[in-house]
């Protein structure tokens, strides 16, 4: 499994993260206004959920420690998050989210 469709953007409501599961893989999924971004729930720090965290602009905050990351980047922007989260490649195609499960994010193809 490298591609695959995760979910539609219809799913996704602006500055809500939803969480994905899928082929074993647990998945935080952004829409920030007409772009869509899929980072690692699993938060780097501990058990935190990133989908369960609050969206400030392109941050996620964790609502375990209240770390946080960048879900252009998954650079690891609020302490105690030191470790980047995986981002990935997200390609938008009719209105549905495919994910190349094998690339980092770009950005270039996740504009709805
Ligand atoms: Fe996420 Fe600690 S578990 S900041």
């Amino acid at each position: 499994m490298s591609r695959d469709v995760i979910c539609q953007v219809d799913d996704l409501a602006p500055g809500e993260p939803l969480k994905i599961e899928i082929g074993g893989r647990e998945l935080a999924v952004f829409r920030v206004a007409d772009e869509v971004y899929v980072i690692d729930d699993q938060c780097t720090h501990g058990p935190g959920s990133l989908s369960e965290g609050e969206l400030d602009g392109y941050v996620i905050e964790c609502d375990f420690h209240q770390g946080g990351f960048d879900i252009r980047t998954g650079e690891a922007v609020i302490p105690p998050c030191m470790v980047p989260v995986r981002t990935y490649a997200v390609e938008l195609v009719d209105g549905a989210v495919i994910v190349d499960f094998d690339q980092a994010a770009v950005a270039c193809a996740n504009k709805v």
